[in-house]
């Protein structure tokens, strides 16, 4: 595998040109004029979601400039050698297979892979590790005993298993309640722990290291607690998900699901990370999340670049970024059920391509991860949108929205629909006023995710392509999308800071810490 970073490449300097020239003047409405066939040019099916892209500041021009642009990077190849589980995450010599972990068995060959002995031992572990997991998953739920379950984990430990089980609550079996409690901050805990009881409580703590200090804390006090209310079975009622399984015996747990260290956590909600969302929804309906997934991965592994959606999200964001010079993306979930997604994806996005330097070391002479931000609408609509259609700054925005609701309340999805059209109509549209105030630019660009449905299967796919679209953009920033060194220093810095804060030692502290340490304590 060779990677040529983006601006290395020979086509660099004429997408600048582009922009130069046209780009940065483009405008959708004339774009729309000039061709009634743009919807469908710049609209693209994948499994199980429906992308409109056309609303975004982009010509055929530039996207093929963009599609050169990723096969001068070596996207193609890059792409293959995840999938053939080389290690691309060069800083930790990883493999990354997520996208392993909703592969079916092998069959004796497999049609699709290019199965390394790596891949094929490691396809084994996956299943072996599933069906156990989606066993226990199965007998917790047909255990009327247990009511609660608390999910003890933070970042990809936390935001994929909530987000999920929220997304799919209207197929979560009834009798059972879920929280997720990450924070260190002890109101977390304490909130959930003076609504269960321990006899009726499963915990699961969820730490792929098994080290992070929030979990770690956590998961004593909980123990604590269970022991002081009377609790004694620790083995029936904690169970441990983790890479790190003899860390989780020694904390007392002998129930544990593991994974590998070729998934990162903010792509491991398909691994035993997933289990609160299997117990919420089921054995079958776990497949099917994973189904969805594997759909997606394989469009992305085989589709032409030009029909290929995860690689066209990826080539927009790069256009916008070091281009536009845009800096943020706002992220639009027009279903409630998804009130999670846009923190999920912050982690995904900014924690994979967050970075200023190119996986080799060196410094980047531009512009990486955008900002993600974003609320589930109409809520947004009353609160922020305001900046988005009229203040100074452009921001593209990600609607998603789905076509058939679960509740029998047609008026509200009508108004529901009727409101994410009209927005991403008024983004674009603007509005002539000469007074000034109420005067809407337009030409303000938006993408269209819509699904038929919010199924197991359609959020699998969503959050697969999501996941590759990161890959796409980290692949032609050149960086290492899949290390995270950037939370590093904050970690180390609180043990020295929890240690003075204790003492009242502020030897050696610049003057801000230590003004403020001393007036907390
Ligand atoms: O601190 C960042 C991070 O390492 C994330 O990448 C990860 O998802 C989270 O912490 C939790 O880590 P773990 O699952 O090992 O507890």
């Amino acid at each position: 595998m060779t990677r040529t970073r983006c601006d290395r490449t020979p086509i660099w300097a004429a997408l600048q040109t582009q922009f130069d020239t046209t780009g940065h003047t483009f405008d959708l409405r004339t774009a729309f004029a000039a061709n009634p066939k743009r919807f469908d040019t710049f609209s693209q099916s994948a499994p199980h979601v429906f992308a409109d892209l056309s609303k975004n500041l982009i010509d055929e021009t530039t996207q093929n400039l963009l599609l050169d642009l990723a096969r001068q990077t070596g996207l193609e190849s890059h792409r293959q050698a995840m999938f053939n589980g080389e290690a691309i995450n060069n800083t930790e010599q990883r493999a990354v297979m997520h996208w392993l972990l909703r592969n079916p068995p092998l069959t004796p060959v497999h049609h699709t892979l290019v199965a390394t002995d790596f891949v094929v031992k490691s396809l084994d572990q996956v299943h072996a590790t599933l069906d156990a997991m989606l066993a226990y998953a199965e007998r917790m739920r047909a255990d009327t005993a247990i009511t609660d379950i608390v999910n003890i984990g933070i970042g990809g430990s936390d935001l994929g298993p909530q987000m999920a089980t929220l997304a799919l609550d209207d197929y979560a079996t009834q009798g059972k309640r879920f929280h997720f409690v990450s924070n260190i901050d002890g109101h977390e805990l304490a909130s959930v722990l003076k609504r269960i009881q321990p006899e009726s409580t499963l915990f699961l703590i969820a730490s792929k290291t098994f080290t992070t200090i929030e979990t770690m804390t956590n998961a004593y006090s909980a123990k604590a607690w269970f022991k002081a209310q009377g609790g004694v079975d620790v083995a029936r009622h904690f169970a441990a998900l983790t890479t790190n399984v003899a860390a989780a015996n020694a904390f007392g747990i002998s129930t544990t699901f593991g994974f590998w260290d070729w998934v990162g956590g903010r792509y491991s909600v398909w691994s035993a990370i997933g289990l609160p969302l299997a117990m919420a929804i089921g054995a079958q309906g776990f497949r099917e999340f994973l189904a969805g997934a594997h759909d997606m991965d394989e469009h992305f592994r085989t589709a032409p670049l030009a029909q290929n959606l995860p690689v066209r999200l990826g080539l927009l964001d790069v256009w916008y970024r070091n281009f536009h010079k845009l800096t943020s993306r706002s992220i639009a979930p027009y279903h409630s059920a998804l009130r999670r997604y846009p923190a999920y994806l912050q982690q995904l996005e900014m924690e994979s391509n967050g970075k200023r330097v190119d996986a080799s070391g060196d410094t980047l002479p531009f512009g990486t991860s955008p900002t993600l931000w974003g609320e589930p609408g109409t809520n947004g609509q009353h609160a922020y949108f305001q900046m988005l259609h009229q203040g100074t700054d452009v921001v593209p925005v990600e609607f998603v929205a789905v076509k058939k609701p679960k509740h029998h309340l047609p008026s509200h999805h009508t108004l529901l629909l009727s409101n994410v059209l009209a927005q991403a109509q008024a983004l674009m549209q603007g509005k002539s006023d000469a007074g000034g105030h109420k005067h809407f630019t337009g030409n303000r660009p938006s993408t269209f995710l819509l699904l038929d449905e919010l199924t197991p299967t359609s959020l699998g796919a969503l959050i697969a392509l999501q996941e590759h679209r990161v890959f796409v953009s980290g692949s032609l920033w050149g960086v290492n999308s899949y290390d995270q060194w950037g939370v590093e220093l904050g970690k180390v810095l609180a043990r020295d800071v929890e240690v003075r804060l204790k003492s009242g030692d502020v030897t050696g502290l610049d003057g801000s810490t230590a003004g403020l340490l001393t007036r907390m304590r």
